[in-house]
């Protein structure tokens, strides 16, 4: 599997980054060294191509998941995280997520999956990736949520449904608004840099 991997030394928590449509292993990086520059940062890159834009999992038109095949890719994902995790021995670690967009998308369905695994998990822009879902309990899970206001691919409401959901089942949430659209802002980063610091120092 396509991924970057970044260690800047001895210290306590692994990031795993996932990009948004069209993006590789490497987008996030830079922007991961703002939220916390001392974690060790893994981009992994999507194997799915649209239209040879790499994504984690199949879509049916905008908007509209293959949910087969995003259920299929979660577990791919967990296999290739707990791959790296082992091959750079990194077993031990804290383990978080930030995503964007179709990242942040399989980063939750990996949440309702796997409820254990993510400490906590920075999405930018996120939508509820299932209509209908057995939740397991989420308690545990820190989440961080930033959504726009003028999002044209990912309407107010999903992102308050997701929320909800995260919070019906027991997680901690933040949602953090701008007035902009689907773009990662600078406001946003600072914020989701501020949870994590509280997250990661204080408990
Ligand atoms: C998705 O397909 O995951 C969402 O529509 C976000 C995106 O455009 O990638």
């Amino acid at each position: 599997m396509i991924h970057h991997v970044y260690i800047p030394g001895s210290n306590e928590d692994v990031i795993i980054l996932l990009h948004g449509t069209g993006g590789n292993e490497h987008d996030l990086v830079s922007l991961s060294h703002y939220i916390s520059k001392d974690a060790t940062k893994i981009g992994i890159r999507g194997r799915i191509l649209e239209n040879g834009m790499p994504r984690y999992f199949k879509r049916l038109s905008p908007g509209v998941f293959d949910l087969e095949n995003l259920i299929e890719e979660t577990h791919w994902l967990k296999e290739s995280i707990e791959y790296l995790l082992n091959s750079y021995q990194l077993t031990t670690k804290r383990i978080h997520v930030l995503g964007y967009s179709n990242g942040a998308n399989i980063a939750s369905s990996f949440n309702f999956h796997y409820p254990q695994f993510f400490y906590t998990s920075i999405l930018f822009h996120p939508m509820l990736p299932f209509e209908q879902f057995d939740y397991p309990s989420l308690k545990g899970q820190h989440i961080f949520i930033a959504a726009g206001k003028n999002d044209p691919i990912v309407p107010n409401e999903q992102t308050i449904q997701l929320a909800q959901i995260y919070q019906k089942y027991g997680a901690e949430v933040v949602v953090y608004w701008s007035s902009l659209g689907h773009q990662i802002t600078q406001a946003s980063i600072l914020e989701a840099h501020q949870f994590f610091t509280k997250k990661t120092l204080s408990e």
